[in-house]
């Protein structure tokens, strides 16, 4: 389905859709996480995360660098809010490092970690933005590591204490609360591949950490209901539709698998309560073990999921898929930029599985920037963002209820294990006087929200 078009030129770039094409409640945000933006690594009480640890491992980081300084938002954050503010959005995706508020994971709670975030959101919400907090984007306390992390079961009672604990102190001035970020991107970069943190290569390990993630998400869900909070409560998954590279049966099989490691494991058990048989019996001895009663846990109702989309996903038994073949632009990732993935995936999610809503939590792509005379002309970035919004309007005319976009990122910050060298950010960062200069993909953004 097209969407209707209504052109308006910044900079000779054309706008292709609206803002008044979405219903008027839709959410429009930008997205960022602690450890990529807030610096202030050991600063006021904070506790070391496994971010913190692998970072100092040789190799690890692309240009060897680490969360000590960041965006320095722990400080600037005064600013970064008048920034947001600027843009004109009505959200505002962030999230808590449980290291800053209980240093290691299962002992005390650090106040002076609360109180930043606690000034945080009320400089939003005077700004009438809504806060939406994720509260584990991967920087786990090191203490829990030490014991195991995501491999040892004990991490889901603890995870579970420290959410309870946030939603009681801020479940009532945010809308929602997302347990985790990637559970996938955790355990199989972290665990499995070892590129991530915590550096694990096990896939035995990986899909028991898989496995805790999902508890721990339906345990906490379940404790923070408890309080009898009204905020919207969920989770947030990496998905990508991965289609096979040939129409050879083995590459169909593959992706078929593929899908079933990378999506309908986390779907299955999430809205349906259960492990897909083909890729348990496929994981064999690597299989997670799982008690008891786990899996209703896991299955508790989510009031929306959370979709973080970049790229789609090619399957192959043989060579690997050449990115470049298709002629579409590919980012500075190497990702293929295919707006059209993302409604095929957000029509998937609804057929398959009916969320009770969608919600757009991550979208947008690293391109290298340059800046000439103050101005970055990002166009490429700029039409990333413009065409998925595109792809996400298109999935809501045709039925899908999408409920909210949020841009990566609001700022340029530290791409995990390509250091700074990667630029998601709408807003320009310049690491050496820590200043920030709206790119053109952030003026755009600014200008599409302000035609209501
Ligand atoms: C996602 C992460 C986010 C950011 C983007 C580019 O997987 O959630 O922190 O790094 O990728």
């Amino acid at each position: 389905m097209q969407c209707a078009v209504k052109p308006i030129t910044l900079n000779s770039i054309t706008m292709t859709v609206s803002r008044d094409l979405f219903p008027k409640d839709f959410k429009w945000g930008v997205a960022t996480s602690s450890f990529q933006i807030e610096g202030a690594h050991d600063a006021d009480g904070k506790g070391p995360s496994v971010w913190d640890t692998f970072c100092e491992i040789d190799g690890k980081i692309a240009d060897a660098s680490n969360g000590h300084v960041a965006c320095e938002h722990y400080t600037r954050w005064p600013e970064d809010v008048e920034l947001i503010s600027r843009l004109g959005v009505n959200a505002y995706r962030f999230s808590m490092s449980w290291p800053r508020v209980q240093p290691d994971g299962q002992g005390a709670w650090n106040e002076a970690g609360f109180a930043f975030y606690d000034q945080l959101i009320s400089a939003l919400e005077q700004r009438g933005i809504e806060l939406h907090l994720t509260l584990n984007h991967w920087d786990l306390p090191q203490a829990l590591q030490d014991q195991g992390g995501w491999v040892n079961r004990e991490v889901c009672g603890h995870f579970t204490r420290y959410a309870a604990e946030v939603a009681r102190r801020f479940g009532h001035r945010v809308h929602s609360i997302c347990t985790h970020n990637e559970p996938w991107v955790i355990a199989i970069l972290g665990y499995e591949q070892g590129i991530f943190a915590p550096g694990i290569k096990s896939r035995t390990q990986a899909m028991q950490a898989v496995h805790h993630l999902l508890l721990s998400h339906g345990m906490a869900l379940k404790a923070m209901r408890g309080l009898g909070l009204s905020t919207a409560m969920g989770i947030v998954l990496n998905l990508s539709p991965i289609y096979p590279a040939s129409d050879d049966p083995q590459d169909v099989a593959k992706a078929h698998l593929d899908d079933g490691l990378i999506l309908r494991f986390y779907m299955d058990a999430l809205f349906k309560g259960v492990y897909p048989q083909d890729v348990m019996a496929h994981l064999g001895s690597d299989a997670p073990k799982v008690q008891q009663g786990d899996l209703e846990t896991i299955a508790q109702a989510n009031d929306f999921l959370g979709v973080n989309y970049y790229t789609r996903n090619f399957s192959s038994c043989g060579n690997p898929w050449d990115v470049t073949s298709t002629g579409n632009t590919v980012t500075d990732m190497g990702w293929e930029v295919y707006p059209k993935g993302l409604t095929e995936l957000l029509c998937r999610l609804h057929t398959d599985y009916q969320p009770k809503c969608l919600w757009v939590t991550e979208n947008g792509a690293a391109f290298k920037d340059q800046m000439v005379t103050g101005v970055i002309d990002d166009a490429q970035r700029l039409a990333y963002i413009r065409d998925h919004i595109a792809a996400t309007h298109d999935a809501i005319q045709q039925g899908v209820p999408v409920g909210a976009y949020f841009a990566w990122s609001l700022m340029d910050n530290f791409e995990w294990a390509s250091g700074y060298a990667k630029r998601f950010g709408i807003i320009h960062v310049d690491f050496e006087t820590q200043k920030r200069t709206f790119k053109n993909s952030a003026l755009w953004y600014q200008k599409f929200l302000s035609e209501k």
